[in-house]
């Protein structure tokens, strides 16, 4: 498996973040950090992501900063420049996955289907985003659809807290968790980086907990 991924796989959780302004990049990677997931996603549904992604990647460069919600090849293109490691997608977009697999630019389309899965896999893709997960059946579906996929690794994300990730991060097809609980739009607004930290360090200690 590729480097990146395997990396994410040991934070077990990554925290799926949307900046409206990137003067909170550094304040959020701090807390993240200090909270035990040195890790990001951070979505491109904002005009701060790019910013953003190259001011965390610059400063931090421990840092596993990946560039979320992406949706088009020159997306890709200004995530990676910026400094995403990893590319995420809500959906299956053959374009951007063959781009990026070109390019060798690890990439986790999102799934929900068994078609999607083995779409995925035709790109040699041995992991996949499961989105929206809790929608989509939760781990039950991903533990049916696990069982003829023997090489696939799953990356569920959606719905996805506190108190349900540890029965997705106790089964072995599971390579991590993308989830926002630690990174409430409403912290970050508030400047409450101290509890992104503090929620971060709940997260942290679960992984540790559940997977050792
Ligand atoms: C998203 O698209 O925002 C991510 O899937 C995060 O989902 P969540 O907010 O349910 O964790």
């Amino acid at each position: 498996m590729n480097q990146i991924l395997e990396k994410l796989s040991e934070i077990g959780i990554v925290p799926v973040v949307v900046l409206n302004d990137a003067k909170d990049a550094k304040p959020l990677a701090e807390a993240l950090i200090k909270g035990g997931l040195p890790c990001a996603e951070v979505t491109f549904r904002t005009d701060a992501a790019e910013e953003s992604i190259r001011i965390i990647s610059e400063n931090y460069p421990d840092m596993l900063v990946g560039a979320g919600t992406v949706l088009t090849t020159e997306q890709v293109d200004r995530a990676v420049a910026a400094g995403a490691k990893f590319i995420v997608s809500p959906g299956l977009n053959p374009k951007v996955v063959e781009y990026c697999v070109n390019k060798g630019i690890p990439v986790t389309p999102g799934t929900a289907t068994p078609s999607e899965m083995e779409q995925a896999m035709s790109f040699g893709l041995d992991v996949v985003k499961f989105f929206p997960a809790e929608n989509n059946g939760g781990l039950s579906m991903i533990k049916a659809v696990a069982a003829p996929y023997v090489g696939l690794k799953f990356m569920p994300t959606g719905g996805i807290n506190a108190t349900n990730v540890r029965d997705y991060l106790a089964y072995d097809r599971i390579l991590c968790c993308g989830g926002s609980w630690m990174v409430k739009g409403d912290l970050i607004k508030a400047g409450d980086f101290a509890k992104i930290e503090e929620l971060t360090r709940e997260a942290a200690a679960i992984v540790k907990e559940i997977r050792g």
